[in-house]
């Protein structure tokens, strides 16, 4: 092989392999909704909280009334006395909150923080194990790819200009 040759070998090696070390690099690029990729979930938890595709209503107010007539499921009242503060008791009733937060002035779940804030049940880490524990609290039903759809930024809101971070809110669609 003529030097001149050997130089073009060179660089086709050298090019070729920095293509496959950028793509190996986006490969691993972690995929965060609104900070790395795009944000299919911008009002938060009624983006997945709704009438799905395949016709399961999904909506909170319809889970929060099933809660309040029914009682609430006993899988998530036990979550839910893991974390609440000690002091708090539990009836396993959630209080009919639907017009509150389908009517009220703030959107979901602001509405939901705000109760649970002035009455001592902090709402984050309950909603943070129903959906993120490593021994998921969502049903089996759910289909895999709502159960792997959930990110931090599925619910929170990175503000790429200021830097804080803050949570989505969204009303339900009628
Ligand atoms: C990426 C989709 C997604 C987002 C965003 C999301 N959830 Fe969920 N959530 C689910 C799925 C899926 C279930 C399991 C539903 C089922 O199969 O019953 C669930 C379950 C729940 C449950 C247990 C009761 C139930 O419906 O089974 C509560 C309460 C809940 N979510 C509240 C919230 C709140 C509050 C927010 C916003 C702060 C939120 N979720 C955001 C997907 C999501
Ligand atoms: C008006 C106040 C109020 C609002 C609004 C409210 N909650 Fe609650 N929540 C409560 C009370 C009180 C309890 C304790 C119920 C009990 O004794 O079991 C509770 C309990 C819970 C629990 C633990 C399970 C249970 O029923 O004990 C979850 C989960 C929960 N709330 C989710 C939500 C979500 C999600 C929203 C908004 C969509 C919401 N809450 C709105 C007052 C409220
Ligand atoms: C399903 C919705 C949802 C997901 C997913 C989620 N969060 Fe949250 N997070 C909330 C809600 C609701 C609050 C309560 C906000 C409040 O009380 O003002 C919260 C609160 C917080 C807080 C404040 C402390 C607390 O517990 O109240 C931190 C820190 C936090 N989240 C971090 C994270 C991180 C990190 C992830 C990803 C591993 C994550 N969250 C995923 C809904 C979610």
């Amino acid at each position: 092989m003529t030097p001149r040759r050997l130089g073009w070998l060179v660089v086709f090696v050298l090019l070729t392999s920095a293509g496959w070390l950028a793509a190996q690099q986006a490969g691993s690029m972690p995929q965060w909704p609104g900070i790395t990729s795009r944000d299919t979930w911008p009002n938060g938890c009624v983006d997945c909280h709704k009438i799905t595709a395949a016709g399961r209503d999904l909506r909170l107010s319809t889970t929060l009334r099933r809660w309040a007539t029914q009682g609430t499921d006993p899988s998530i009242v036990a979550v839910a006395r893991s974390v609440f503060p000690r002091a708090t008791t539990l009836q396993g009733r959630h209080p009919d909150v639907v017009n509150t937060i389908t009517t009220g002035a703030l959107p979901i779940p602001m509405q939901c923080i705000s109760c649970h804030k002035s009455q001592g049940r902090p709402i984050g880490p309950v909603v943070h194990l129903i959906h993120l524990s490593v021994k998921p609290k969502i049903p089996a039903s759910a289909s895999l790819s709502e159960r792997s759809g959930g990110y931090c930024t599925s619910c929170h809101l990175l503000n790429l200009s200021t830097g804080a971070m803050t949570i989505k809110g969204g009303s339900e669609a009628r």
